[in-house]
């Protein structure tokens, strides 16, 4: 495995792998890794015969509030667990690398509406800053094939939307949600969960389970259904910020012929803002 900081001896790297046919995958993330971001490289090594993990924590996507400086950096744990699973290349640029001419003047890539919408509304400018980059790896890795946490369902919705609207052809792959035993996503924002809180702390997961089983019961209200799950996650003794039941391409608020759900929901536990989403489908 290498670890390369620069875009050029990438590109160097991986224009030596493309020239024999190899298949090249890219994981995005933003380091600290576990479990989730370890099973998304095993789903792109399934299919390409070269993987890119990516490992920068990208302070355009943070707000000026939030934990751009507190998150957790943890490069030589991370290059181990990416080592021992035999991933090719780890890309791990300095800030500078990746916005040259500084970040107030960076070109943005943009998706409206989709981008404003969920965590878009709490987290103002977080997508654009999430599109752009993504963008910029797309760009400078060339991948065939891109994975994502379904997780951050809003972020993939967003990110397959750029990449249809931009024409790219890379194929963008969903890696399943992985679940603590009881139910809650893993996050590399779960370390700021209190310990009193962590035992209520599935309860998100839980309302989403109970919410995706009331609609296939034939319960169609779900502006009712949106607010008794957040009076639920309050009365657990969190702050939600939405729970809503959504169109699972658009993420428009659903239609009551919708056929394909998503079921997305965040709320904000002491220390941290935590998300989770399901998905069903209706029959036709
Ligand atoms: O999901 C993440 O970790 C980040 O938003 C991503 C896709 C790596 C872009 O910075």
């Amino acid at each position: 495995m290498q670890l390369l900081h620069h875009v050029q001896s990438l590109r160097h790297a991986l224009n030596a792998a493309r020239s024999e046919g190899k298949k090249i995958g890219l994981v995005p993330t933003m380091g600290n890794l576990h479990d989730a971001h370890l099973a998304l490289v095993k789903q792109a090594q399934a299919t390409c015969d070269v993987v890119v993990v990516s490992i920068f924590v990208n302070r355009l996507q943070f707000g000026l509030n939030e934990d751009w400086d507190k998150y957790p950096r943890t490069l030589e744990r991370d290059a181990q667990k990416l080592k021992a699973i035999g991933c090719d290349y780890i890309f791990c640029p300095e800030e500078n690398e990746i916005y040259p001419n500084g970040m107030d003047t960076q070109t943005r890539v943009i998706v409206p509406t989709m981008a404003n919408a969920l965590c878009g509304a709490s987290r103002p400018g977080h997508f654009d800053g999430v599109t752009t980059v993504v963008a910029k790896l797309f760009n400078i890795v060339e991948p065939d094939v891109a994975v994502f946490g379904l997780k951050d369902y809003q972020q993939l919705a967003i990110i397959r939307r750029m990449a249809e609207d931009l024409c790219l052809s890379l194929k963008i792959e969903a890696g399943s949600i992985v679940r603590e035993s009881d139910g809650l996503a893993m996050s590399s924002r779960n370390t700021f969960i209190t310990e009193q809180e962590r035992p209520r702390a599935n309860v998100l997961n839980k309302q989403l389970n109970a919410v995706k089983t009331a609609i296939e019961n034939g319960d169609m209200d779900f502006l009712a259904l949106q607010a008794a799950s957040q009076q639920v996650i309050s009365e657990a003794g969190f702050k939600p910020d939405y729970f809503s039941i959504c169109n699972s391409k658009t993420l428009d608020i659903a239609a009551q012929d919708d056929k394909h759900l998503t079921i997305l929901g965040a709320m904000y536990t002491q220390g941290a803002r935590l998300i989770d989403n399901i998905s069903l489908s209706l029959p036709q």
